[in-house]
């Protein structure tokens, strides 16, 4: 085994750790899946560069194979002019890569309502950009928990798994510093401090779970789908 495919490994452990069980996620090193592509997704990346082709190529193959784990059928995951992925109507989901790394998580949408997933090396977050992607207090509140470098790329990381189950629920885009963390044990809070964004089902908090594996953080933010009513 290679040391990306041991990582890979790592990193999908973990992530079946932090979803509930009956979502499905995968993880591989990034490669060139771009045969199994449908026309619409192959058109959404024709331009990219070889390596950005090979990223979006894995993450469709790995939904794919994420979506027979909830035995749905093999179906297109366009990409729409903000990049994101048009999941089947019935299924929610999320990619990321990073570092070599591909992960995809997908669920049916009786079950979440919404899933953001992020996967970050640790140390891929440099120093010099957390004035504009955090506020001082998380790095003061949490710098006695962990090592300063897997702190930044858990505030960093933690935020982009957030935006990912935010963003396509609500239409809204939401900065960096339009929320405020969190960290407790493996669990984030982000409270919304900007006063003009849409809250999630009305809450000011968006929660998620974040782990260490394989070199690297990943991070979840499973929004629950409503109890259905009786
Ligand atoms: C989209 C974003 C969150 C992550 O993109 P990235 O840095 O390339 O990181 P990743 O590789 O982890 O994620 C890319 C994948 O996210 C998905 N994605 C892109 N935009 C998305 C969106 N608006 N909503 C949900 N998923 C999205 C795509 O599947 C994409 O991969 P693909 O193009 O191969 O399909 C980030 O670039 C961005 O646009 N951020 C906006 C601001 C923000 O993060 N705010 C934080 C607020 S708390």
């Amino acid at each position: 085994m290679s040391d990306a495919e041991a990582r890979a490994a790592a990193v999908q452990t973990c992530l079946r750790g932090l979803l509930p069980e009956d979502v499905a996620a995968l993880c591989v090193p990034v490669r060139d899946a771009s045969r199994a592509l449908y026309p619409e997704e192959r058109a959404a990346i024709a331009r990219a560069v070889p390596h950005r082709q090979d990223e979006f190529s894995t993450g469709r193959m790995l939904a794919r194979q994420a979506l027979a784990r909830i035995g749905h059928p093999p179906a297109a995951i366009p990409a729409d002019d903000r990049r994101r992925p048009v999941w089947p109507a019935d299924v929610v989901g999320s990619i990321s890569h990073s570092s070599g790394l591909c992960a995809a998580a997908v669920a049916p949408g009786g079950r979440l309502r919404g899933l953001g997933l992020d996967i970050e090396r640790i140390g891929a977050v440099p120093d010099e950009i957390m004035a504009a992607i955090s506020h001082p207090e998380e790095i003061a509140r949490h710098r006695a928990t962990m090592p300063e470098a897997l702190l930044r790329t858990v505030l960093f990381s933690a935020r982009e798994a957030i935006y990912k189950a935010y963003n396509p629920l609500t239409g809204s885009y939401l900065d960096h510093r339009d929320v405020v963390l969190s960290l407790g044990g493996t669990a984030f809070s982000a409270r919304i401090v900007a006063g003009d964004r849409p809250r999630l089902g009305g809450a000011d908090r968006i929660d998620g779970v974040f782990a260490e594996a394989g070199g690297m953080v990943v991070s979840v933010v499973a929004v629950p789908a409503p109890s259905p009513t009786r």
